[in-house]
């Protein structure tokens, strides 16, 4: 049970991050039929384009397109008017794109897509408060993350990206309002790899993420089906 005592079935997401289509498609295939969600992201996207989205959904998995859009707010609703052809369930823009980019994006979605959930990111893992400051931001990472939040609710964004360690801030202040998708995940007992603060699959549940996104320890395991299989048991006595 979450510890905000959300009933919620947290959802485990496959990251596709592999070099090629064709290893992707053998890996979807040994992962079997439990894994229901995969991650798209910008390296096979702009490598295979949107027949690559529609490849994957018709081996009957739900898409997370991970491309960050961020641009002026007319190209960034044109964009999702684009993505609205394509069978994608999950979307991420960036929130630093501004409130009148979200509402714009928001817009265009729920005309051209209603379906489609966007997804907030909000501070990129990869940067520190050094490098928030040379871009010109004196906010903290953490202060910048919440300030970001708090204006992607106000244009009614569907959900954030965020670190498991933000989730419990991010329900603190917003409640449900948000879909909440986490990285960073590593089940007991995998290779942490570039990965620097970690939680297992039931931690994030725990902690109220409502979906984990796993990479490395699926599809470099042996047999990745096992693993899915695993994670989801977790997922599932959380
Ligand atoms: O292999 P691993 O499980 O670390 O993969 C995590 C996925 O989540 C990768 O696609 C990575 O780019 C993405 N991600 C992340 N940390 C973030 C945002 C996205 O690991 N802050």
């Amino acid at each position: 049970m979450s510890t905000d005592n959300r009933t919620k079935q947290c959802q485990l997401i496959l990251a596709l991050d592999l070099e090629d289509r064709e290893s992707a498609i053998k890996l979807l295939q040994r992962a079997g039929n439990e894994l229901q969600w995969v991650k798209i992201g910008l390296q096979m996207f702009t490598r295979y384009g949107p027949d690559y989205v529609r490849e994957i959904a018709d081996l009957g998995k739900r898409i997370f397109l991970d491309l960050k859009l961020h641009d002026i707010p007319n190209t960034v609703a044109k964009a999702i008017e684009s993505i609205s052809q394509l069978p994608v369930d999950m979307l991420t823009i960036h929130t630093c794109g501004g409130k009148e980019m979200m509402s714009n994006a928001v817009a265009s979605q729920q005309q051209t897509a209603p379906h489609l959930k966007l997804l907030g990111v909000t501070v990129l893992t990869s940067m520190d408060a050094a490098s928030l400051n040379e871009i010109g931001l004196s906010r903290s990472p953490d202060e910048q993350v919440l300030s970001l939040a708090s204006l992607a609710e106000e244009s009614g964004m569907s959900g954030l990206v965020c670190s498991t360690h933000e989730v419990g801030k991010i329900h603190a202040i917003h409640g449900d309002a948000f879909a909440l998708v986490t990285p960073g995940i590593r089940p007991t007992g995998s290779e942490a790899g570039d990965q620097k603060r970690v939680m297992t699959p039931s931690e994030a549940a725990r902690v109220g993420s409502d979906f984990i996104v796993v990479g490395r320890p699926i599809y470099q395991a042996a047999n990745p089906k096992k693993v899915v299989s695993r994670i989801r048991d977790e997922l599932l006595v959380s």
